[in-house]
């Protein structure tokens, strides 16, 4: 139990994420919306969301407190950032799994040969390389039940040309600006002190084990949000659309 130390390092976790989406918390809000709007349309009893990259469980624990009937599970392959997640859903019934997205087994560990209602993400997918990207729109698009929705918060540029990222990235920093979230601390900074921690030194040695220890600051995919709509009506998803968008930071639909 790491208690008021998670309590501390999530919230610096949070801020610093807010740097680079600073209306994340609006973010997570339109991400519900479009979850409960789907769920609204079918009415499972029990829905099931699983949340891909759920980090320190950010997004998990606003579901999990929002949809209290939902069976919501998180997966990430960093046992740092879900070491901090256990303490952050504790209590809210929501479920965390320590795998990589990139391996063919872990989603039967969620609910084996049972549909899923929802995916959802935030700030994570840019990790996976395209081969890997497409194999799991692959697996989503077959366990997501028809109707069900996969949305995926991210930064991601409208379109590819040098202006129009230029153009993205200006629009996010001047929010970021004028919300006062342009200072915050970095994403280098945070991960330097977050693997110093003394307090933090057992989960860093599990995670130092593992193969994300070594993608962490590896340069992330850069896919544009039409390349990412094509990937996911290719994979079998039918409607894609964007429902949000600031700059370059935008939340992605696809429906089943
Ligand atoms: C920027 S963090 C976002 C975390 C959380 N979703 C949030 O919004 O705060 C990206 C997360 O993706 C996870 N991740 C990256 N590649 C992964 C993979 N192949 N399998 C599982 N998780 C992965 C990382 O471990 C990290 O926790």
């Amino acid at each position: 139990m790491l208690g008021e130390t998670a309590r501390t390092w999530l919230k610096r976790w949070d801020e610093q994420q807010e740097r680079y989406s600073p209306d994340r918390e609006e973010r997570f809000q339109v991400i519900l919306d479009v979850t409960r709007w789907s769920l609204e349309r079918a009415s499972p009893e029990r829905p099931r969301i699983v949340d891909l990259g759920c980090g320190t469980g950010s997004l998990t624990v606003r579901l999990a407190r929002a949809l209290p009937d939902a069976e919501v599970v998180g997966v990430d392959a960093d046992p740092m950032m879900l070491g901090l997640g256990e303490e952050n859903v504790a209590g809210t019934g929501a479920r965390l799994l320590l795998d990589d997205l990139n391996s063919p087994d872990w989603p039967d560990r969620v609910a084996p040969g049972e549909p899923w209602d929802a995916a959802v993400s935030s700030t994570a997918l840019h990790w996976l390389e395209a081969e890997d990207l497409a194999a799991l729109y692959g697996m989503l698009a077959a366990r997501i039940r028809p109707g069900g929705v996969f949305v995926d918060a991210n930064n991601r540029m409208p379109e590819g040309s040098p202006e129009s990222r230029a153009l993205a990235r200006r629009v996010r920093d001047a929010r970021a600006e004028r919300a006062g979230k342009a200072d915050r601390e970095d994403w280098d900074s945070w991960w330097k002190a977050f693997l110093a921690a003394p307090e933090l030194a057992e989960l860093a040695r599990e995670r130092e084990q593992r193969a994300i220890a070594e993608r962490a600051f590896a340069p992330p995919l850069d896919l544009t949000l039409d390349e990412q709509a094509d990937l996911l009506k290719s994979a079998g998803f039918r409607t894609v659309t964007t429902v949000w968008q600031c700059g370059d930071d935008s939340v992605l639909v696809a429906l089943r």
